[in-house]
């Protein structure tokens, strides 16, 4: 009995040491935080270990609480050095960071712990309606008023300008002229939900 607990421990051990543990950093819903962690939920090299936002009413922390993923909220003035996130990172032994739906500025010191682990994803094509200021309805509306014939999703890297790191991919949907934000938004959500999660599993696994 003693052998075969002792056996499951080094099993579990195991295990803890190989899984790739990721991070997600969310700052609202978390809808695409929760459709990545449904995706891996099952996955035996990759585990969603870590949802961090800077919002303490945001709703990705009720998500975390029903998928059972640890969360930590860290308000805006720890995102300036960046110290207290770090160490959060190497506790929970983070080695990729995803953000989806994060609206604040990666600290330089997290950028050079993890160099081309921390993607992005934007909700259009970039560099078209992107930079600080540009999230959530506000670029679905800006679509729209430009009357753009397609929009659609940039998955990039992150460094330290607001979604100017190396694009990864880019999925497109055509924008009708009689499409309204909320309708631009929707199709935009369904591109995010079919496309993110097969792209990190791309570059985590070089596919
Ligand atoms: C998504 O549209 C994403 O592209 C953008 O912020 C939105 C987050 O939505 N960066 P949700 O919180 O995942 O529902």
């Amino acid at each position: 009995m003693r052998f075969i607990a002792h056996f499951s421990l080094f099993c579990a051990g195991r295990l803890l040491q190989t899984k790739m543990n990721i991070a997600i950093l969310a700052s609202g819903s978390g809808s695409n935080a929760e459709n990545i962690a449904r995706h891996f939920s099952n996955n035996k090299e990759v585990r969603i270990a870590l949802i961090i936002t800077n919002k303490k009413d945001a709703y990705v922390l009720e998500r975390a609480r029903t998928l059972n993923i640890a969360s930590l909220i860290f308000p805006k003035e720890e995102w300036i050095t960046g110290e207290r996130i770090m160490e959060a990172l190497i506790d929970h032994h983070i080695d990729f960071v995803v953000l989806a739906g994060f609206l604040l500025r990666i600290p330089d010191v997290l950028l050079h712990k993890y160099p081309n682990k921390i993607i992005n994803i934007h909700p259009s094509l970039l560099p078209k309606f992107g930079g600080k200021g540009m999230y959530g309805d506000r670029v679905h509306q800006a679509v729209v008023a430009a009357q753009e014939k397609e929009t659609g999703i940039t998955i990039h890297y992150v460094n330290e300008y607001y979604d100017e790191g190396e694009v990864i991919e880019q999925i497109t949907c055509p924008v009708l002229s009689t499409d309204t934000p909320e309708q631009v938004a929707e199709k935009v959500h369904a591109l995010e939900y079919a496309h993110f999660p097969r792209v990190i599993e791309k570059i985590l696994f070089n596919h």
